[in-house]
């Protein structure tokens, strides 16, 4: 007998757990870092632009195909009679599989830094580079041993994860996102209130709101596209799952309008933290966008901000709860792919995912400074190349999993299962979906010739877009 497929309870559950899912880790130390780079204002233009065109459009198109199918990501094509696009599900179901073994690990990395700027924050401020090496296994004289620090606490980040999972849709996910997604509301306002009042933060304030057309190059367009692509969850088909838990009463167009915009504003807030105290600390300069700004140079702000310590163990709280929420949204697209298609118990289907992406995101975590672990590459600018495991896991996800798994599903939906679908799909709810025009090109043409510029771009240049 078929058991019940479960279901949001509430609209606001729903809402808030796929908000959840697209504000994470990309919102709040990638976004300040990009927006930076494209010349503040004129990046935040485009962003947006990009996030209303192209971004509300995608993740009406997955929910939808998870609604129509009521199933996961790869099952959902083979229910909607076409077998044949089900490597787009296998390629999202296999490509958050792998984000979630690092993206894990470093929520692990966050939570570590809960613990030090409550128990050791003049250590860090001492030597920030020396205390996040340790972690990882290394010691300034270049000596490297076992990261035992940072797998402990992705290892408790992963139980915290699982927990969520086993839990279920209702009473895990649901209930989980109800409570972490107000309370990084709440940590983010703090922060931005902390921050622009910072004597010196004018000018990174006045840089964001500046438009500096003269920065912004193709590449600059390319790069928030590979962004709001991260940003919102895009592409992985976790949305796919996550419509195919909606009542066919809700109304897709809307709640689409409303998860992507919360996640803007949420990226805009957290560029509006970080680059006005990055500005009034460190110094323009200074603004990265990479794990070792997060965890290095921000400590520098935080020494140097009146209640410093203070808000560095709010900063990271937030990161936490941003993590969790968006690798939650990753585990269960996989145990929901796994529970359905091979009859695997919740449980059990948790636990095994869980673990074998912990052991796989232990390399990532060994061969950023511990041991010399590599992983291969190939563009046409560098040829074959040998990066750090870490980094070959994430060029696989963001430079051609998220871009061919996000085209597939256009294709499939602009030129095989056809735009209407989805637009009878929207309609179900008893509203007219007011932009089908609009979408039908979007879907057809617009989105499609986007993402094979992103892929063009990064196996041409060899950068990672997102
Ligand atoms: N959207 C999340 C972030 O911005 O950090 C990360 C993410 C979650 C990426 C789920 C992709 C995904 F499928």
């Amino acid at each position: 007998m078929e058991k019940k497929r479960a279901q949001w309870s509430s609209k606001i559950g729903f809402i808030l757990a796929a908000a959840g899912s697209a504000v994470g880790l990309g919102n709040i130390w990638k976004f300040p870092g990009r927006a930076y780079e494209g010349g503040g204002g004129a990046f935040l233009v485009i962003y947006l632009i990009i996030v209303v065109a192209l971004g509300i459009p995608l993740m009406l198109t997955e929910l939808s195909i998870g609604r129509a199918s009521q199933a996961n990501v790869v099952t959902s094509f083979e229910k909607l009679g076409h077998k044949g696009f089900s490597w787009a599900g296998w390629i999202g179901v296999v490509g958050a599989f792998i984000i979630t073994s690092y993206y894990s690990h470093v929520g692990g990395w966050v939570l570590r830094y809960v613990f030090g700027y409550i128990t050791d924050a003049p250590m860090i401020y001492a030597d920030s580079t020396g205390y996040f090496l340790n972690m990882l296994g290394a010691l300034p004289s270049g000596e490297t041993f076992f990261p035992w620090i940072a797998i402990v606490f992705a290892a408790v980040f992963m139980l915290i994860n699982a927990i969520v999972i086993i839990r279920g849709v209702e009473s895990g996910l649901e209930r989980f996102n109800k409570i972490g997604m107000p309370a990084l509301f709440i940590l983010l306002l703090i922060l931005l209130v902390r921050s622009v009042t910072l004597p010196g933060s004018e000018d990174g304030l006045a840089f964001l709101l500046s438009f500096r057309w003269e920065n912004v190059t193709f590449q600059t367009v390319l790069a928030a596209l590979g962004q709001a692509f991260y940003s919102l969850s895009i592409g992985m088909a976790i949305m796919v799952t996550y419509g195919s838990y909606l009542s066919k009463n809700e109304n897709i167009e809307k709640n689409s309008v409303i998860i992507c915009l919360m996640d803007t504003l949420v990226a805009i807030i957290a560029g509006f933290i970080i680059v006005p105290a990055v500005f009034a600390t460190l110094g323009p300069e200074q603004i990265g966008k990479g794990g070792s700004f997060a965890f290095i140079s921000l400590a520098r702000v935080f020494e140097q901000m009146p209640g410093g310590q203070f808000f560095g163990v709010l900063f990271y709280l937030l990161l936490l709860f941003a993590a969790l929420t968006s690798c939650t949204s990753l585990i269960e697209s996989i145990v929901a792919f796994l529970t359905e298609r091979f009859s695997w118990k919740r449980t059990g289907a948790t636990i095994a995912v869980c673990l074998v992406m912990f052991l796989l995101g232990c390399l990532y975590t060994c061969s950023q400074a511990a041991f010399p672990i590599k992983g291969i590459w190939f563009d046409a600018a560098n040829g074959i190349s040998f990066p750090a495991f870490g980094d070959a896991m994430e060029f696989l996800t963001d430079r051609l999993m998220i871009p061919d798994c996000a085209l597939g599903i256009c294709i499939f939906v602009g030129w095989v299962w056809k735009p209407e679908r989805i637009i009878a799909e929207v309609e179900q709810s008893g509203v007219r979906f007011k932009f089908a025009k609009l979408y039908r090109v979007i879907v057809r043409y617009v989105a499609p010739l986007a993402i094979l510029a992103i892929l063009a771009i990064s196996f041409v240049t060899g950068t990672t877009l997102s």
